[in-house]
């Protein structure tokens, strides 16, 4: 049986960092609110013409991972990016990666699930794999946030940031690799977290981002709710899937979009937080890119050995959520 394995990580941020503290002279919110209620301490804020779009953070966490994992770009079969903010409305923030890698072979579209772009893109890559439709490829999540941000809206604006991270997948023949994706969709709670047709006021200290014609609405409480019961749900499927249990799990590598969410979740799991990555203090809910963010950091760091059982769980607009088992190639 074939099925893909991950033999490269790759990250990225713009280089400009938001405190909490900045944030008090734009909203009426602080930084002791937004600890307490999101754990989150700063995120990153692209700036216009300093390579920091979409597809240019997505092509540099990807030259990292191609570099890792010794792939060229030449011998990519497939590039996917998870993104609700790409460069532009089409082309695709992929095509635009394959453009700068000159990766002429790979076939390169996006996924649109929102924060679950990154999880759904890798099921279609291995799935791709494990079809031999396709051999090497590059799954990427990538996110300019800042551009559909509304700054006036303490609510939301708090919360997110850029950034972009990437995955080498090759073919396996061995017992590792990506076990198995669960993903999941419900319709009918769109309006929880959605897109609409309104430009925002950008403040005087972020007027080196670029703002889109719409912005982004979200009823935090009642996706809190659904977020923790979705996600331990899809994560427990997951591991029963492939016969494993809690304790077999090295580390839980989750969505990250609050951290408190992230505690409940971990609780309902059993799974202690010394097992859990997390990095939102740093970086904010970055959609699709805060998986391969934390996974590419918890790789560097060396958390991760071969043969190690790695948990990835995400949620998001849609609304989308889905969980990915991993035995670690490397
Ligand atoms: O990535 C996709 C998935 N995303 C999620 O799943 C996010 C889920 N939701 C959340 O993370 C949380 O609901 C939030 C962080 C968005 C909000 O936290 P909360 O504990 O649910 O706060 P809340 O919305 O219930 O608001 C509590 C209070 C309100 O004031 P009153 O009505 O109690 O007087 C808000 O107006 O906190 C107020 N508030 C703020 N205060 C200071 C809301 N935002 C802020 C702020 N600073 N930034």
């Amino acid at each position: 049986m074939i099925r893909a394995r991950i033999v490269g990580t790759g990250s990225t941020t713009p280089k400009r960092i938001l405190t909490n503290k900045d944030l008090e002279t734009i909203v009426d919110t602080s930084d002791d609110w937004i600890i307490r209620r999101t754990g989150i301490k700063e995120r990153r804020i692209s700036t216009n013409g300093q390579g920091e779009n979409t597809s240019e953070l997505a092509t540099v966490a990807s030259l990292k991972a191609l570099e890792m994992g010794g792939i060229l770009p030449g011998d990519l079969d497939m590039i996917v990016v998870g993104t609700v903010t790409p460069d532009r409305q089409f082309p695709s923030a992929a095509c635009f990666v394959q453009k700068a890698l000159n990766a002429s072979k790979a076939v390169a579209f996006d996924v649109s699930a929102g924060c679950s772009g990154f999880l759904y893109g890798l099921s279609v890559a291995n799935n791709a794999i494990a079809t031999e439709t396709c051999k090497n490829a590059l799954v990427i999540g990538a996110e300019r946030l800042s551009s559909i941000t509304n700054w006036e809206d303490r609510s939301t604006c708090v919360l997110l940031g850029d950034g972009a991270g990437a995955v080498v997948l090759t073919p396996s023949t061995n017992d590792d690799g990506i076990l198995s994706t669960h993903l999941q969709s419900d319709g009918n709670f769109w309006n929880l977290l959605y897109s609409y047709d309104e430009r925002s006021k950008i403040p005087e200290i972020l007027d080196t981002i670029e703002g889109k014609p719409f912005s982004l609405r979200m009823e935090g409480n009642r996706l809190f709710k659904k977020a923790v019961t979705c996600l331990a749900d899809i994560a427990a499927a997951a591991l029963k899937h492939n016969g494993l249990s809690c304790d077999d799990v090295k580390l839980l590598v989750p969505h990250q979009a609050n951290l408190r969410i992230i505690r409940a979740m971990a609780e309902r799991l059993s799974i202690p937080m010394e097992s859990v990555y997390t990095n939102i203090e740093k970086y904010g809910n970055t959609s699709s890119a805060t998986i391969p963010i934390a996974l590419d950091e918890a790789n560097r760091e060396g958390l991760l050995k071969q043969g190690d059982y790695v948990l990835l769980v995400t949620f998001g607009a849609g609304l989308t959520w889905g969980a990915s088992v991993v035995k670690w190639s490397f």
